[in-house]
């Protein structure tokens, strides 16, 4: 299967890279220079000349794929949008030319082990010794050989130092926060209880990460600790959502085919397009990736361990693979499988009436909208992969801003199926027009999604109920921007404005701030959501401001450092406190300290008599928190473990 020119033990990225455009430029003009082409990459790639990297996973085209290189001559521009996304730079070998921040010289500590990191040429080796001990105790040098991302946070992994292991990888214990220029030990970077030191072992990237983040990836297992893995192309590649260009490529190689294609309208049957796609097939297209999903059984997993599958993009199942739906009855003996072998894999990844809270996983959010049973529905109404000639947006901005189209981060987004709301807009929202409490993400894609250290909007189109947070303990879009409401003043605005019957609510609930309860007693999940509402500015707006210094400072101090980190940032947004300096990744002792610090700070130099200064939101009218409230509510607060698998 593997190894059309050139051959695949040979194929490494480096030289692939560099040799590969000039050649295909040409081959738009003389279709016969191909085949020499050829002849001539297969001489270049002679064993000895370059050698192929055995220590790391490596590029070698597979079964119909050509690579993004081949695509580049004839089409230009969406090869311009594309390189200068995200997807592009998920996978890439550790260079100085890849590596978001230079590497030499760093030095860190962390679990009992000092770490330091070397240059040599273009290369970059780690070495570790015990903390404390003499610069001699520094072990064997092990390279940074491999980096997975490039936009939030940079994570790299180590050859494993044992030939045996081929192209197994370890993991460096640190990532690179890219916002915050800080490296934090891995854990750290993620929503899970403190006390695991690791999050990753010998071969998770080969066995797991692989699995999304290339481009027809093959994870080839052999034995034991040992992988042999490679993927038709490193990051997210035009193929990935456009299926193998091998035949288009060989097709349109004939000028008058191209012509003839303008003529009926250019739609070319020999490439998938999403764009042509129904709801369903586009969004699985990306859904192959952003979703939820499980293998079948046993043998399917050893088929796609081995070759990948043979699911293309415009397909409308995944072949080895299905996408899990926490309320869904299909596939049940796979289902059971699952729960049986994995008792947390819904509870880590989803609330309790099924809605997705981990982020990446945007598919089986659009999969339980009820718009997406219109089948028209889907990724595409509110991104776009290539922004267009028309779309004035600099490439920089596009890729910033989650690859919107046009206009999609408003209302406009809702409006262009659901054309009727415009006319009624205030009459449904009871917000005036220009308030943030009118715009339909707010309300129907609140930020209930946890990943990368912050909150993002669910991509389930839900409406906001009281229920959702009784029952489900979901913060509802009202309180998630109400912060300083109750949950009683939420249900009876439900039921008054759309007719929800209110259920009903305990005492606490009648008078205290939801979000204000929630920061305090509820689970790291939950907290986490509010941390990050507190910093969000149409909340800040809705609520005051001047209430939420003692909830955030507290939260500095909370024991799950995804929690501290969304504090921090949310603190860093309050009037005194912008760009204020505290490390999250800090032992307990000094977390303390820096609460201490940041209270007397507030106290002494920002803090002003304020009207949200009151019992409901859990406060003295000094601005201090009630202690009998504050004692309450820790004490009851959830202390269940959670991990969230992003
Ligand atoms: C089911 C598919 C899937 C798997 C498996 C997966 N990821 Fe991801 N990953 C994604 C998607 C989709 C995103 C983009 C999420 C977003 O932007 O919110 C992402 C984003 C990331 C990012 C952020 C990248 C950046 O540029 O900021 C990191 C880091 C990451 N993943 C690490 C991992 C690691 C490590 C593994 C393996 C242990 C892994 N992921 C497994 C789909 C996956
Ligand atoms: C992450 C998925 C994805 C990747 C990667 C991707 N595309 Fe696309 N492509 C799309 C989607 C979706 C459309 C539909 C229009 C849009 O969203 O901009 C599209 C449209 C196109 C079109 C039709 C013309 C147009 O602009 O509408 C061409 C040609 C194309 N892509 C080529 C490429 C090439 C070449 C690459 C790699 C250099 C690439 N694409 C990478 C998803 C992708
Ligand atoms: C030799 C030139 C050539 C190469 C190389 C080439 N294409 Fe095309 N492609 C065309 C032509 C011609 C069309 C027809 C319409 C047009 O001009 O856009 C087309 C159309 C497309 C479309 C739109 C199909 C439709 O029906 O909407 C996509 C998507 C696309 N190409 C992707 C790719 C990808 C991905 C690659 C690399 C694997 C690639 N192309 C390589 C010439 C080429
Ligand atoms: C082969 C797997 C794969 C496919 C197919 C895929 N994605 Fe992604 N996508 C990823 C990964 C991995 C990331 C994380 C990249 C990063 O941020 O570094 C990502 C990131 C993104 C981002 C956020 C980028 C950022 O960092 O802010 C958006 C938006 C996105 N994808 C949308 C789409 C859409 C829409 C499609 C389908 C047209 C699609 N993706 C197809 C794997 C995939
Ligand atoms: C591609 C078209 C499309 C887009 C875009 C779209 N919807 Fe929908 N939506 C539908 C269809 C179709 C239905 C199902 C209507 C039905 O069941 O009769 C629906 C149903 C709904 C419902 C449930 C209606 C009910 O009676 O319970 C809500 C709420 C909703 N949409 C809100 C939104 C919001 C908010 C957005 C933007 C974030 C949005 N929709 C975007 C097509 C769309
Ligand atoms: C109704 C519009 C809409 C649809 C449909 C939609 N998205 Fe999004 N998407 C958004 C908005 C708005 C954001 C920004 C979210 C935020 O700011 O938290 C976003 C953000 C994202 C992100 C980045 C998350 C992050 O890290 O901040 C990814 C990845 C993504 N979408 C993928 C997808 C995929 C894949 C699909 C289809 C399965 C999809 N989206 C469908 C509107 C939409
Ligand atoms: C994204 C933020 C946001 C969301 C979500 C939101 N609102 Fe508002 N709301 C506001 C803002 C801001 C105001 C202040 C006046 C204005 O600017 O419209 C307001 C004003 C109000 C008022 C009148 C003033 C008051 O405080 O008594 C009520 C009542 C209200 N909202 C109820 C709700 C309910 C119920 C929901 C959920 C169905 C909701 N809001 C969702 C932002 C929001
Ligand atoms: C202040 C919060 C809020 C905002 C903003 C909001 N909605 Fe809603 N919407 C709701 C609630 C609550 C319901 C559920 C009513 C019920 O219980 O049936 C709802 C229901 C709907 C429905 C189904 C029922 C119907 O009336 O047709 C659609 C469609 C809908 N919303 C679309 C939108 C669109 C489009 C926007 C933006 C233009 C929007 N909503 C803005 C709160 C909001």
């Amino acid at each position: 299967m593997e190894g059309v020119a050139p051959p695949p033990s040979n194929d490494d990225s480096t030289l692939a890279r560099t040799t590969k455009p000039s050649w295909s430029r040409r081959l738009a003009w003389i279709g016969l220079a191909w085949a020499a082409a050829m002849i001539v990459l297969i001489v270049l790639n002679q064993p000895g000349e370059t050698p192929v990297p055995g220590n790391r996973p490596i590029e070698a085209l597979a079964a119909d794929y050509v690579s993004s290189d081949t695509c580049r001559s004839c089409h230009p521009g969406n090869y311009a949008s594309w390189h200068a996304s995200f997807h592009r730079t998920m996978t890439q070998p550790a260079t100085p030319q890849t590596v978001a921040v230079e590497l030499d010289g760093v030095s860190l500590s962390y679990d009992g082990l000092d770490y330091r990191i070397d240059r040599r040429d273009d290369a970059y080796f780690v070495r570790s010794k015990p903390v404390g001990a003499a610069e001699s105790a520094f072990g064997k040098p092990l390279q940074i050989v491999q980096l997975t991302g490039s936009h939030n946070l940079q994570i790299f992994w180590l050859e494993t130092g044992d030939r045996r292991e081929g192209r197994t990888l370890g993991q460096f214990p640190f990532g690179y926060i890219l916002a915050e220029k800080k490296w934090a030990p891995m854990v750290q970077t993620f929503l899970v209880p403190p006390g695991p030191k690791a999050v990753y072992s010998k071969g998770d990237w080969n066995n797991g990460c692989i699995n999304c983040h290339v481009t027809h990836g093959r994870s080839t297992f052999v034995e034991g600790s040992t992988f042999d893995s490679k993927a038709s192309e490193f990051g997210i590649s035009c193929e990935a959502c456009h299926s193998g260009g091998r035949e288009h490529i060989e097709r349109n190689r004939n000028p008058i085919r191209r012509y003839a294609l303008h003529l009926f309208g250019g739609k070319d049957p020999t490439i998938a397009n999403p764009e042509r796609m129904d709801g369903p097939a586009a969004s699985l297209a990306c859904g192959q990736c952003h979703s939820i999903w499980a293998f079948h059984n046993a043998a399917a997993s050893v088929t796609w361990n081995k070759e990948n599958g043979t699911y293309r993009p415009g397909q409308k199942e995944l072949d080895l693979r299905w996408v899990v739906q926490p309320q869904g009855t299909d596939h049940p003996e796979a289902r059971a499988e699952l729960k049986e072998t994995d008792p947390h894999f819904f509870g880590d990844r989803f609330w309790g009436d099924g809605m997705v809270r981990v982020t990446g996983r945007e598919l089986n959010g659009v999969l339980a909208s009820p718009c997406y049973k219109g089948g028209h529905f889907s990724c595409l109404n509110c991104h776009e992969m290539h922004p267009d000639k028309t779309d004035p947006v600099t490439l920089d901005t596009w890729r910033r801003n989650d690859q919107m189209k046009p206009k999609m981060e408003s209302d406009q987004a809702c409006l262009q199926c659901h054309q009727d709301m415009k006319a009624r807009l205030t009459q449904h929202t009871h917000h005036a027009s220009s308030s943030e409490g009118s715009r339909c993400y707010n309300c129907h894609m609140p930020h209930t999604t946890y990943g990368l250290l912050r909150s993002i909007r669910s991509h389930q189109i839900s409406s906001p109920t009281v229920k959702e947070t009784t029952e489900h303990g979901r913060p509802n879009a009202c309180n998630l921007c109400h912060l300083d409401q109750t949950l009683a003043w939420t249900a009876e605005k439900l039921e008054s404005w759309y007719g929800q019957k209110s259920p009903g609510l305990s005492k606490e609930d009648q008078a205290l701030s939801l979000a204000a309860q929630i920061i305090l007693k509820g689970d790291a999940g939950q907290r986490m959501l509010i941390a990050w509402s507190m910093g969000w500015a149409p909340a800040q707006k809705a609520s005051g401001y001047e209430w939420l210094y003692p909830f955030l400072i507290f939260e500095l101090n909370d024991p799950y450092a995804a929690v501290r980190f969304g504090a921090w940032k949310s603190l860093q947004t309050l009037p005194g406190f912008s760009g204020y300096e505290y490390d999250y990744t800090q032992e307990d002792a000094q977390q303390k300290e820096a609460v201490a610090r940041a209270y007397q700070k507030w106290w002494t130099e920002v803090r002003k008599p304020s009207p949200t200064f009151r019992t409901q939101t859990l406060l003295e009218s000094t601005g201090m928190f009630r202690q009998d409230l504050l004692d309450r509510f820790l004490d009851q607060r959830n202390d269940r473990k959670i991990y969230l698998a992003e």
